[in-house]
């Protein structure tokens, strides 16, 4: 072989990745540096129960362990398990969203749901409609298919719901789907009746798919959400969920998708299958806690929601007594999106950057979920206990009076 050529030319990245941005995850590289200063950091950065001391249910584990063990370790089919699309499906139709196991796709958690989903219903320059603020994925899959995402706003005056005139005024012939995140991540907003009545009617008259996003559908405090299909089970309506947070798995990569019985989502049932076929199938063995998790005991959810509501509540009360901070108070999930009252010229990037190097302190800038950087929003995940909540509004609390004297 001829020597290597010695070039200098580092070899050139695809141009899309640049437009797939994940705060969540990219600002982790700014509290290892504050780590490696010696600084003990909180990472209130991501949604995973199981960090703060949150345990999965041991029926979910035995059902692993014996998949494991019963030799469940070779491919499964692309849609998933028989048994658990029967169990995703019976609980839908339980809850009011009648669905068929055939319409049932096993996923590697709501995140590959997201990619399948989108994967079979955008085009390069179609448009979905999403929330702002938005769960990042979204945006980032939009962008990686070469689509576009239109922001229709959230109103933090009406507990975040959605500003249904300004969702209608972006609709375009090239408008595809609407994405409803409810309960929301990042602002813990669960949304009435009548909002998902107006959404429901917003997606009927231009014609659009609805992505439903209900990964928090168990974690609403007053006990569970509805399915949004529940309202209208003829709609074409897309829904996510996984065993991440409800079921306090996030680290087994297992969800799924039901498609609505809607014959206009008939295409879409194949496309997706379609989609599944090429990525063989999603983990195996972690399957078979599916039908565990939602035929089995869901004691812990009781428990874990109760005490989502406590620390919600604790949440609240230090960020409001804080000046130059309000927070909407969450009706479900472990998130808020507080808002700092922030100095001309600094952005929610610059305030939380601070925090991070002044106290340990980790969140999430809110413009890493689309809303304006000088609106000074930040997500705070609250799953800590209560105690160590109160070391950290503490930590909080006094940094924020410091920064904002300037
Ligand atoms: C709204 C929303 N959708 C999807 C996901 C991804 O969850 P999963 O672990 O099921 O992929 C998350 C995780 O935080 C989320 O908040």
């Amino acid at each position: 072989m001829a020597p290597l050529k010695a070039s200098a030319d580092a070899i050139a990245v695809a141009a899309r990745v640049s437009r797939f941005t994940y705060a969540i995850r990219n600002i982790v590289a700014e509290a290892k540096k504050v780590e490696a200063a010696g600084l003990r950091v909180r990472y209130l950065n991501i949604g995973d129960p199981v960090a703060f001391g949150f345990k999965t249910p041991p029926h979910l584990i035995a059902a692993v362990e014996r998949a494991l063990r019963d030799g469940h370790n070779g491919y499964g089919p692309s849609p998933g398990i028989e048994p658990a699309r029967e169990a995703v499906a019976a609980e839908y139709t339980a809850r009011g969203f009648p669905a068929s196991a055939d319409r049932v796709f096993l996923t590697a958690g709501t995140s590959e749901g997201i990619d399948l989903a989108l994967g079979a219903l955008v085009d390069e320059g179609s448009e979905v409609l999403v929330p702002m603020p938005t769960y990042p994925l979204y945006t980032a899959v939009i962008a990686r298919f070469g689509a576009r995402a239109l922001y229709y706003r959230t109103d933090p005056e009406r507990g975040w719901a959605p500003d249904l005139d300004h969702l209608r005024s972006l609709v375009t012939p090239s408008t595809r789907v609407l994405v409803v995140i409810d309960p929301n991540n990042p602002t813990g907003a669960s949304y009435s009746v009548a909002t998902r009545r107006a959404l429901l009617e917003v997606a009927d008259r231009y014609g659009l798919a609805i992505l439903a996003d209900e990964v928090y559908g168990d974690l609403g405090f007053d006990g569970q959400v509805a399915p949004l299909g529940s309202l209208e089970p003829d709609a074409p309506i897309v829904s996510l969920s996984s065993l991440s947070k409800a079921y306090l798995a996030p680290g087994w990569r297992t969800g799924w998708m039901t498609v609505g019985r809607s014959p206009r989502l008939n295409d879409v049932v194949k496309a997706v299958a379609k989609l599944a076929d090429g990525r063989l199938c999603s983990t195996v063995p972690m399957q078979y806690a599916v039908a565990a998790a939602l035929t089995g005991d869901r004691s812990h959810q009781v428990l874990f929601r109760a005490a989502l509501r406590e620390r919600a509540a604790l949440t609240v009360e230090r960020l409001n007594a804080m000046p130059g901070v309000t927070c909407v108070a969450p009706t479900a999930a472990f998130y808020v999106m507080p808002r700092v009252a922030l100095p001309p010229g600094r952005t929610d990037q610059d305030y939380v950057h601070a925090l991070l190097g002044a106290t340990g302190v980790l969140t999430v800038y809110g413009s890493g979920f689309g809303t304006a950087p000088e609106d000074g929003y930040l997500r705070i995940v609250y799953l800590a206990p209560p105690e160590e909540l109160g070391e950290i509004y503490d930590l909080m609390a006094e940094f924020t009076a410091e920064y904002l004297r300037g």
